[in-house]
């Protein structure tokens, strides 16, 4: 079958260790089933995969990809969630010390088939694409949980989002404006603000510029390059909701600013199937849509990788898969 994988490791060049090719069907181990994939989308965690953070080179060739929307084995229409827990895990996914996500120990979603565990399946509504249902299991869902569950932020509160043209940024924006935040957002590039804009936000800025007053929580995956302005921004007792690190996972300690204001610092990663199944209910409750950059065939992979390498989308990077 046909799947975008990490043929090697590059941390320099990451697009030279892509390869879209051959690869074997996935055989699903018992509790498992074949998704026949529909649509498939790109993240950031594709990109350093190929640079070769959390994938070493001993499980090469591995197929990328965590987010798909497909048919089960028995014709429904599915979003898979990428969260792989031990089968004994209660509780909280991904708080399991065994979790990973597809691609990491298993094969991943950019390809025609994909086998995950019969319980990581959630129902696609009718009303929501293959590629919007594609979309939502990485990005969308970690914006979910940093701004609900981990931010617990409420109706009229002031949230900053850092690096509107990213796929968790954009999803933070306009999931952020659809349950009444004030949403503030920054980007270097000013398309990307007039984006952030037109997804909800009620003011895009320019990259560390001064806010009109602090905020009240701030949802960083830039890391080093934002890092400082998010610990600056936040009001005494304000929360600092972090789920990665695209410009460097080095950040200033700024601890004085942490401690004298009595920040909150919280970790987010990924989400729970509950809380998925959650977020498909807010698309369908508010009509709501993810932003797509392109949808492309599985097979230009590569077009979508070096776009999202360049730093140079407005949204999502979907991959189509024609049957
Ligand atoms: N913990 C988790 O569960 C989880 C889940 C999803 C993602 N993540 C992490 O979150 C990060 C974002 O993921 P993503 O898929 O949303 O990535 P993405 O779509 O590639 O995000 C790129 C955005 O990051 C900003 N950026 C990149 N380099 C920058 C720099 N040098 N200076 C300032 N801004 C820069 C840019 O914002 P502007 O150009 O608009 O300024 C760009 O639009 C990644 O590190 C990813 O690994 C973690």
């Amino acid at each position: 079958m046909l799947a975008a994988y990490a043929a090697r490791i590059d941390p320099e060049d990451p697009l030279s260790a892509l390869e879209v090719g051959d690869v074997p069907q996935p055989e699903p181990p018992a509790g498992w089933v074949t998704v026949d994939v529909r649509a498939a989308a790109l993240n950031h965690h594709d990109v350093w995969s190929l640079r070769g953070i959390g994938l070493p080179e001993e499980r090469l060739p591995m197929v990328l990809g965590c987010d798909a929307a497909g048919v089960d084995p028995d014709g429904n229409e599915v979003i898979v969630h990428c969260v792989v827990s031990d089968p004994d895990w209660r509780g909280d996914e991904t708080l399991d010390p065994k979790m990973s996500l597809l691609s990491e120990i298993h094969p991943g979603t950019l390809a025609e088939r994909v086998a995950v565990p019969a319980r990581n399946l959630v129902p696609k509504p009718a009303g929501l694409s293959f590629e919007d249902a594609a979309c939502l299991p990485t990005a969308w869902l970690t914006a979910y949980r940093m701004l609900f569950v981990r931010g617990a932020l409420a109706p009229g509160e002031t949230v900053l989002v850092q690096g509107a043209g990213g796929g968790v940024a954009s999803a933070a924006i306009a999931l952020g404006h659809a349950a009444g935040l004030r949403v503030w957002a920054t980007s270097r590039d000013e398309r990307k603000r007039d984006l952030a804009l037109e997804l909800g936000a009620a003011a895009a800025f320019e990259a560390g510029a001064r806010l009109p007053e602090r905020v009240d929580a701030v949802i960083e995956t830039v890391g080093e390059a934002t890092w400082k302005h998010s610990v600056r921004s936040l009001k005494p007792g304000g929360r600092l909701v972090v789920a990665g690190g695209t410009s460097g996972l080095q950040p200033p300690a700024e601890l004085p600013h942490v401690f004298f204001r009595q920040l909150n610092v919280l970790g987010s990663t990924m989400g729970t199937l509950e809380e998925l199944r959650q977020l498909v209910s807010m698309l369908e409750v508010t009509g709501l849509r993810p932003r797509i950059d392109r949808t492309i065939p599985l097979a230009d992979a590569a077009e979508g990788f070096a776009a999202m390498i360049a730093g140079d989308l407005l949204g999502k990077v979907v991959l189509r898969v024609d049957r």
